[in-house]
């Protein structure tokens, strides 16, 4: 048992857009971290959102927005660690470290950068195959333990773990020297200069599907727009999405999950984590209902009931883009703190930059 609480990590693209399927499968996770790691780190990143065409005038609105959404949430900065990417430099340097363990190939073969790659209409920047590399330079730099993300973020969770595990066969811990991991004893992952992290996929919600073809998951880039519940939408809207949510054609009407049944599965999911039960307390609950409608009634109303707070609270917090600041600037003073050790450690193993003065 390992009783030292972990370091956590989560980023998230800055966007307004942010959907059910955010908030379910991380946005939440984000919210219990909080009080368990210690500490729990969640970063914006702004410089993810440069490697696909984007609007610079946009960016930080963006980023605006979706620190606004975080904080309604419940994010509490004064309990964690909530930064922008871009303002900590550690990052990228880290990132361009990183490249030097990384095998290209791993890079092409990931599915993300081949389905962005074949959607993009100007220019496929290296950017877009680096991606991964930044990601993992986000976590590795705080020597997180423990990842919160969806079902989506698998691949690049595995290649993470691939680089930091090379990186410490690569660049082992010298005994004796005096060199090695700053900054106390992270408790898993072996003992190299990094932390080998773990992904935290939730067992409900870590794939929460598009309502309309609930084959797929919801998403603002890939998913249908009637299909994709936005965490600001009017709950007017929000209560029409479900109600003209797909089903099957199943007749009698079956409530029951299944992999024959992603529609109605996706459904009784969302309502289970709406409500904090389990889906098969759900099923049992709904075992008398005359048909689908029900369950698409019940589903929008609690997400309606859910989100009604958050969006309230997001008005406010979002009008005050100087406090929005004041935060992200505060975040950051704390990330860098840490990240700046990391990149010491990574530095001096490399043999990059000057050498370590003795007690440095
Ligand atoms: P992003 O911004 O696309 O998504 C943020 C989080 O939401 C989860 N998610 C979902 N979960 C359940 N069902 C869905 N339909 C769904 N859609 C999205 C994602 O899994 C994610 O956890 N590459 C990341 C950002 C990132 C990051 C990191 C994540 C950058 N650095 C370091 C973790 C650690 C991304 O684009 O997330």
């Amino acid at each position: 048992m390992n009783a030292v609480p972990p370091v956590i990590f989560s980023g998230i693209q800055p966007t307004g857009r942010k959907h059910l399927g955010n908030y379910i499968g991380a946005i939440q996770q984000y919210v219990c971290g909080q009080d368990r790691g210690d500490p729990a780190i969640y970063c914006i990143v702004d410089l993810h959102a440069t490697t696909v065409h984007y609007d610079p005038a946009e960016l930080r609105d963006r980023v605006h927005d979706t620190t606004a959404i975080l904080l309604a949430a419940g994010l509490d900065p004064e309990r964690c660690v909530l930064f922008r990417q871009g303002d900590v430099a550690e990052h990228s340097e880290l990132c361009w470290l990183l490249t030097s363990v990384t095998p290209l190939g791993a890079l092409q073969r990931m599915h993300q950068f081949r389905d962005k790659s074949a959607s993009q209409r100007e220019l496929v920047s290296a950017g877009l195959l680096l991606y991964p590399v930044l990601q993992a330079a986000d976590v590795l730099a705080y020597r997180a333990h423990e990842v919160p993300v969806g079902e989506d973020q698998r691949e690049h969770l595995e290649i993470m773990r691939d680089i930091a595990e090379r990186f410490n066969a690569r660049f082992p811990l010298r005994r004796g020297t005096g060199e090695g991991r700053s900054g106390g004893d992270p408790g898993t992952g072996g003992d190299g200069l990094l932390v080998v992290p773990e992904h935290k996929i939730p067992t409900v919600g870590a794939r929460v599907r598009d309502l309309q073809e609930p084959e797929r998951k919801m998403s603002t880039t890939g998913g249908t727009e009637q299909g994709t519940v936005l965490l600001l939408d009017e709950p007017a809207t929000i209560r029409r999405k479900f109600k003209r949510a797909v089903t099957d054609s199943d007749d009698p009407p079956v409530l029951r999950r299944g992999d024959d049944k992603p529609g109605v599965t996706n459904l009784i999911d969302i309502l289970a984590v709406m409500r904090g039960a389990t889906p098969a307390a759900i099923e049992q609950e709904l075992a008398s209902a005359r048909g689908y409608g029900d369950l698409k009634v019940a589903v929008g109303e609690a997400v309606v009931a859910e989100l009604a707070p958050l969006q309230e609270r997001y008005r406010a917090i979002r009008a005050d883009t100087q406090g929005l600041e004041d935060v992200l600037a505060a975040g950051a003073d704390k990330a860098r703190a840490i990240a700046r050790v990391t990149l010491a450690d990574v530095r001096e193993a490399m043999g990059v930059g000057p050498p370590r003065s003795p007690g440095g």
